[in-house]
């Protein structure tokens, strides 16, 4: 299965996810800049945020309660598509996801 990050400047990077991994993992293999997952996915640093592109937010859905919390916390601004990467799981509903990394 498939992901794309898209940096700041527009640059894009693509990687192979099997299914389970979560995207902060994804993300971090593949060198992606300013995704970094401090705390290993536990939800407690908020350094693994994104930008789902608009047009896999249904697909992605909605934060749980503790993630939509911490994204309150994240460096750069939180906006209507924010997620916690750590908290995407890929799977069939995901398989080609586009993630916007956020400025920071
Ligand atoms: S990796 Fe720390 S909150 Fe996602």
């Amino acid at each position: 299965m498939k992901a794309t990050w898209i940096l700041p400047d527009g640059q894009e990077i693509s990687a192979e996810v099997p299914a389970g991994h979560h995207l902060m993992e994804a993300g971090v293999n593949a060198g992606v800049p300013g995704i970094i997952g401090e705390c290993g996915g536990t939800l407690s640093c908020a350094t693994c945020h994104v930008y789902v592109d608009a047009a896999w937010a249904e697909a992605a859905g909605a934060p749980e309660d503790f993630e939509d919390a911490m994204l309150d916390a994240t460096e750069a601004p939180r906006l209507d598509r924010s997620r916690l990467s750590c908290q995407l799981v890929m799977g069939p509903a995901l398989d080609g996801i586009v993630l916007r990394v956020p400025e920071v």
